[in-house]
């Protein structure tokens, strides 16, 4: 790494996800609060087809921004900017034409958060900000990281999988009798709550199954907890450190796809969540050890059920959340007093200093 040079710092943003237009607005945001004297930015969007494309920083910033190859010819997009040119990012990196120090793929989701570009800048041996192909793929799945979590000792709600393939053993009665009423229907390796349903009775049950078997091959059925969902962010590879807490008010039924972001509305944020010392002491033991467990690294935004007797529940790890202006993570540091601008300084460091400490590793006997 050069010593008082610029860092040239690859953002990767956009890509085949629900959570497309939300990468595009975090992009923005680092692009706006990232220190201009400490790093070269260049900037990768993946559209929603999976093209790679070269966007320029004013395109982005405009606020406008549709990563697209071929201008859309609905009048709706038509003010729009496009872009035409492919990225040749994988050849930049492979041939060493131009040294990239170090990438940050701010990607929602599948095909971003799960795995697949954390091997792929592994294998091109690039540092990368956020955890490995391993902890992405694990905090992706619900199924093994409730398992994981549990082995740990760490309080998780009750629930049950299935693979489509021994779907016909699913039942309304059994489940009922296990889980409770209402439950929830997920698709196994998803986020945003799409393919989410709460069922009360059996009348919504075997349209909550289709409809998370839509989108994966496993689904995991868990009992409903009644209570506050609260957010707790995590920072750091070796030894991580947890923010204040932050409490998500959804306004409708639970904190859906359209509460998350088609209604305005949908949801209330409330910095710091209102709980007391002890059970927030309590909250972030359980996220930093939940981010251990999991082998995060880099960062975490770790999600939790605190019902009304004080009943902890960690209910899921984003490895890589929103950084929106109104996003929990940066939001959660900002309060902690780290600045958004020093958080994206230290992300960066995490992911050199890591890469560096695997280097050291040997690779032949
Ligand atoms: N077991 C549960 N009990 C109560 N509410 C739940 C439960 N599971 C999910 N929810 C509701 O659904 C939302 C989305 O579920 P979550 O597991 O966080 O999936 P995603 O990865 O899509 O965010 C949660 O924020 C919460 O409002
Ligand atoms: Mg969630």
């Amino acid at each position: 790494m050069p010593k008082n040079k610029k860092i040239n710092l690859t953002i990767i943003f956009g890509g085949k996800s629900a959570e497309h237009e939300v990468s595009i607005l975090s992009a923005k945001s680092i692009v706006e609060a990232i220190d201009k004297d400490k790093y070269n930015i260049s900037l990768i969007g993946i559209s929603k087809k999976g093209d790679w494309l070269n966007i320029d920083k004013e395109a982005l910033l405009s606020g406008n921004l549709l990563l697209e190859q071929k201008a859309p010819k609905d009048k709706a997009h038509a003010q729009k900017i496009t872009h035409q040119k492919n990225s040749n990012f994988l050849q930049e990196i492979g041939i060493g034409k131009k040294e990239v120090n170090v990438v940050f793929p701010i990607l929602h989701g599948p095909f971003g958060e799960d795995g697949t570009i954390q091997g792929l800048l592994k294998m091109l041996d690039v540092p990368f900000v956020g955890p490995s192909i391993l902890s992405s793929a694990i905090n992706m799945d619900k199924d093994i990281s409730k398992k994981l979590l549990k082995e740990a000792g760490i309080p998780i709600v009750k629930f049950a999988t299935y693979r489509k393939d021994n779907k016909k053993n699913i039942s309304f009665d059994n489940l009922k009798k296990l889980l409770g009423l209402p439950f929830f229907v997920k698709p196994a390796n998803l986020g945003s709550s799409v393919g989410i349903s709460k069922v009360n009775k059996n009348k919504d049950f075997e349209k909550a199954i289709q409809e998370a078997f839509l989108y994966d091959n496993k689904v995991i059925i868990e009992e409903g907890i009644e209570g506050k969902e609260i957010e707790c962010a995590v920072l750091g590879n070796e030894n991580p450190t947890a923010s204040i807490l932050g409490e998500i008010i959804p306004t409708q039924d639970f904190y859906s796809y359209d509460a998350k972001y088609l209604d305005e509305n949908g949801a209330e944020m409330a910095i710091p969540a209102n709980i007391s010392k002890t059970t927030t002491k309590k909250i972030q033991e359980l996220a930093i050890k939940s981010f251990k467990t999991l082998c995060c690294e880099g960062m975490g935004r770790v999600d939790f059920f605190l019902t009304a007797d004080n009943k902890i529940f960690v209910n899921e790890i984003n490895t890589i959340p929103g950084f929106t202006p109104i996003s929990m993570y940066p939001k959660l540091w900002e309060k902690s007093g780290l600045s958004y601008s020093k958080l994206l300084d230290k992300l960066i460091q995490l992911a050199i200093s890591r890469h560096q400490r695997d280097k050291k590793l040997k690779t032949s006997v």
